[in-house]
């Protein structure tokens, strides 16, 4: 197939809005359209066709089971496709148009297939202007995962969406880089409470302001098993890996420092690392990536995914990066780099 690529910097201008009509004419005719979002790019097509959706699960390589976003203009566009209630409207008010997926119980509108055969679907508003222009373009949601091939880091620019995807859709928009760069946090509505099953850049704490009962699900922290029942089927899956193993690292920034010194001699010079800004002083600049101060955990988030992608282009053993914390924003960092580590946590002390 062949994939168009086009550029929109400007969704209002003229010609914005010609190849925003050239993409939702793509979707009405079943086709896929990979779209920027303020979170990572999702890889999108009709969400009321269950044709477009087993052709979205073909191109990224993703089992028919894992169910897919659906992507709304309004807050309010939700109650064709789903039941809400009033903590939906809650949560909308505080957070929509943005990085917040809301699970709801589906109404017919939406085929099985989309939602993988599940009576709920999930539903997202995004605050960026070209996946918000699309959507309106279009006149119906968009259902997408990020467009990233499964298993792979999630793409938060055009250049890793074209490395994974082209020549498997029909066009995609490069809008820049991702402002988040992080998946959208997802919560489940039960009654009058909330299961957190992603986390992402509205926070668990920002979660509390809104909803007094908020639990976090067992899968965001810990290792799923085969036979676990699981609320959310993405988290059973290998995710965000690269192919070089990924070791994070869990100890104070000098015992860091002292580890990683031993490991390049070890492996004389073959192992990459993910680090804070200025430990490449320390460290040595091959093989080294920087993902923002040490505090700024919104630049770790922007920056985390390429980092990966980067890191395995490097040729190395062996992938190492700080544990992130779990507090905040680290919540999604630690959920995010404890898969990609397929959980393989190294405890370093000073003198190891
Ligand atoms: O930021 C995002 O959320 C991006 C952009 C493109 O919007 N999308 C995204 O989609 O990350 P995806 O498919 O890569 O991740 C969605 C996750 C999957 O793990 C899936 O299992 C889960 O959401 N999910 C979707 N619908 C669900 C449902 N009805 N019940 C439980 N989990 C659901
Ligand atoms: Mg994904």
């Amino acid at each position: 197939m062949e994939t168009k690529i086009v550029k929109i910097t400007e969704p209002n201008s003229k010609e914005a809005k010609e190849t925003l009509r050239t993409a939702a004419d793509i979707l009405s005719a079943g086709g896929l359209v990979v779209m920027p979002t303020e979170t990572v790019y999702g890889l999108g097509g009709d969400a009321t066709s269950g044709d477009a959706a087993m052709k979205i699960y073909q191109a990224k390589g993703r089992p028919s089971d894992n169910p897919l976003i659906i992507h709304i203009a309004e807050p309010r566009d939700a109650e064709e496709y789903c039941h809400t209630s009033p903590l939906y409207y809650k949560l909308a008010k505080a957070f929509m148009p943005g990085p917040l997926t809301v699970i709801m119980s589906k109404k017919e509108t939406i085929p099985p297939s989309v939602t993988g055969g599940r009576d709920t679907v999930a539903v997202r508003c995004p605050a960026h202007p070209v996946a918000n222009a699309l959507i309106r373009t279009f006149g119906k949601p968009i259902a997408a995962p990020s467009a990233n091939v499964s298993g792979r880091p999630s793409p938060t620019c055009a250049k890793y969406v074209i490395e994974d995807l082209c020549g498997r859709v029909d066009m995609i928009i490069d809008g820049g880089e991702c402002e988040i760069g992080l998946e959208s946090t997802i919560v489940m509505i039960k009654d009058d409470s909330l299961i957190l099953l992603r986390p992402g850049g509205i926070t668990f704490d920002a979660l509390t302001l809104v909803c007094e009962s908020v639990t976090i699900d067992e899968s965001v922290t810990n290792r799923m098993k085969e036979g676990d029942v699981v609320l959310s089927p993405g988290t059973m899956y290998r995710h965000y890996s690269p192919s070089t193993p990924v070791v994070l690292l869990d100890g104070d920034d000098e015992s860091f420092i002292d580890f990683i010194h031993a490991e390049q001699s070890r492996t004389s010079g073959k192992c990459a690392v993910i680090c804070y800004d200025g430990e490449e002083k320390l460290i040595g600049e091959k093989n080294v990536i920087t993902i923002g101060a040490k505090e700024d955990l919104a630049s770790h988030g922007k920056h985390l995914f390429t980092s990966l992608r980067v890191a395995d282009t490097f040729g190395c053993e062996i992938i190492y990066a700080h544990l992130p914390q779990k507090e905040g924003l680290g919540l999604a960092l630690y959920n995010r780099m404890i898969r990609a580590a397929a959980h393989t946590v190294k405890k370093i002390q000073k003198g190891n």
